[in-house]
């Protein structure tokens, strides 16, 4: 392992002069600096006063694994790994900036835009036909109920509320369901699906070491980078067909076919996130075959339940997979769902076939949740439980919920109207038949720049995804105009 830095010109350059490793970036191992070398660099005052090595630091470098006087540790000092490697004495100095994420990083750039009339497009949040991001007032109850009764702010378990987990489990099933009555199935509360994807990436990573994360062409822009961060190998699968409108069923089973044994296939569980297209009933119980038949893990991130159709009929990709594979991981989501993006509620649900398997991959994805972030926070969770555990904050959610959805879909509808009238010449019909928050317009990375630059509106670039659920009564004219002028 080297020293976890990518190498970076910019840090070459910066280097110790004459050094065999000519910057902290090309350092083959991290290292252990003695405190002495700190104490004899000359300190200088430098920028606004703050002190700093003015001359390379010489490398006297304290090796613990052949020396048994190991340097102190602070906060200079690296963990021991036994080579010699010089280095400057600041290293953050020495990093290049990351690139923006590629979609919060277009939120910021959004809340930047000092243009009045701008609209956001990017991030997928849902807002409301006053361009809000409301707290539903379930939720709002729920948190009454919550303040009243909490009374203490102990740390939860390791995998959450034991309530979240069989009230996710019933979420995702029903309560009579067989994958929830046998014990084949375990959850723990995650913060947000991401985190459950993150865990689950690290859970697969050790657990099935070699193993292959296959993800939909295209998928989530994140995928890819969590799968990657937990030091998996990524490939791809294909999903969408060439004219970007719709499924190339033929092409995704071929795929399919070919991924190897034991390998994991990520599958969107319904709206699939970016292009809105999902299989049809038919086309999952197709997948699920498939996905039996070449022994691959399924790995299912459901974060949309409810946006597509209804809670029910959007679990029947899910069903289907989880019926026909033995084993299976789903990472589930509140953020949508419950307007819960800031509280970070989601899960991760693992899938046996047997019971007692189920609890001992528990055990193992409980050590990946201890030794990341230790234990998740309460507060969402605690809502979400309150709320599906009660039939009348319930029946509530399921209300606010569909309105929601109905939102989404007439904006989508409204939309392609829209764009009929501003460009009559282009054809954007496919998008009423797409699902959930997000349309793979097609735009071109040129075209997505200049709505941004030219009209400040923001939208992803890859396949110039658009945030439905950010259109507003108000914004839609400007929007299809925008659109109409970089095509
Ligand atoms: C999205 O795709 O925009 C959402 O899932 C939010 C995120 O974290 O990227």
């Amino acid at each position: 392992m080297g020293c976890h830095q990518n190498p970076s010109p910019a840090g070459h350059k910066r280097g110790l002069p004459g050094s065999e490793y000519a910057s902290y970036d090309n350092c083959p191992t991290p290292l252990v600096r003695s405190s002495t070398a700190r104490a004899d660099a000359t300190d200088a005052p430098e920028r606004g006063g703050r002190r700093r090595h003015r001359q390379p630091v010489p490398a006297v470098v304290n090796n613990a694994e052949t020396s048994s006087i190991a340097a102190p540790l602070n906060s200079v000092d690296l963990a021991p790994t036994g080579q010699h490697c010089p280095r400057n004495s600041l290293m953050f100095e020495h990093l290049d900036t990351a690139p923006p994420d590629a979609i919060l990083g277009l939120n910021e750039a959004f809340r930047n835009d000092p243009n009045p009339d701008k609209i956001n497009l990017s991030v997928g949040v849902y807002k409301d036909a006053t361009g809000k991001t409301p707290v539903l007032d379930c939720v709002k109850a729920a948190e009454r109920r919550l303040i009243e009764e909490e009374d203490t702010k102990g740390y939860l378990a390791i995998d959450g509320l034991p309530q979240f987990g069989q009230l996710t489990q019933q979420l995702l099933f029903g309560a009579e369901h067989e994958l929830v009555t046998s014990g084949r199935t375990v959850s723990l509360q995650t913060p947000g699906g991401t985190g459950a994807l993150r865990v689950a990436a690290d859970f697969l990573r050790k657990k099935l070491p070699g193993a292959t994360v296959w993800c939909s062409k295209p998928t989530w822009v994140n995928h890819p980078k969590i799968f990657e961060a937990a030091d998996c190998q990524v490939e791809t699968y294909d999903y969408i067909d060439a004219a970007g409108v719709g499924l190339d069923f033929e092409a995704m089973l071929s795929s399919l076919q070919q991924i190897r044994a034991g390998d994991v296939v990520l599958l969107h569980g319904c709206c699939h996130n970016p292009t809105g297209i999902d299989p049809t009933p038919e086309q999952w119980k197709k997948i699920g075959e498939v996905v039996r038949e070449r022994s691959l893990l399924p790995l299912v991130d459901f974060a949309y339940q409810g946006f597509g159709e209804s809670l029910d009929a959007d679990v029947r990709g899910l069903h289907e997979i989880c019926g026909q594979a033995s084993e299976a991981i789903v990472c589930s989501s509140y953020s949508k769902n419950f307007g819960l993006y800031s509280e970070r509620v989601g899960a991760l649900s693992l899938i046996a076939d047997e019971p007692a398997a189920a609890a001992a991959a528990l055990s193992h994805a409980k050590v990946c949740v201890r030794t990341n972030y230790s234990n998740p926070p309460q507060h969402g969770a605690a809502i979400v439980a309150t709320v599906l555990a009660d039939p009348e904050l319930r029946a509530q959610w399921e209300q606010e919920l569909a309105v929601m959805r109905d939102r989404i879909n007439s904006m989508r509808n409204r939309f392609v109207e829209g764009m009929r009238i501003a460009s009559p010449d282009h054809d954007f019909s496919f998008i009423a038949a797409q699902r959930g928050m997000f349309s793979f317009s097609g735009l071109s990375p040129l075209q997505v720049d200049e709505l941004r630059t030219k009209h400040s509106v923001y939208v992803v670039t890859a396949g110039g995804r658009i945030n439905v659920a950010g259109i507003t009564p108000e914004n839609i004219d400007r929007l299809c105009a925008a659109i109409a002028d970089v095509l």
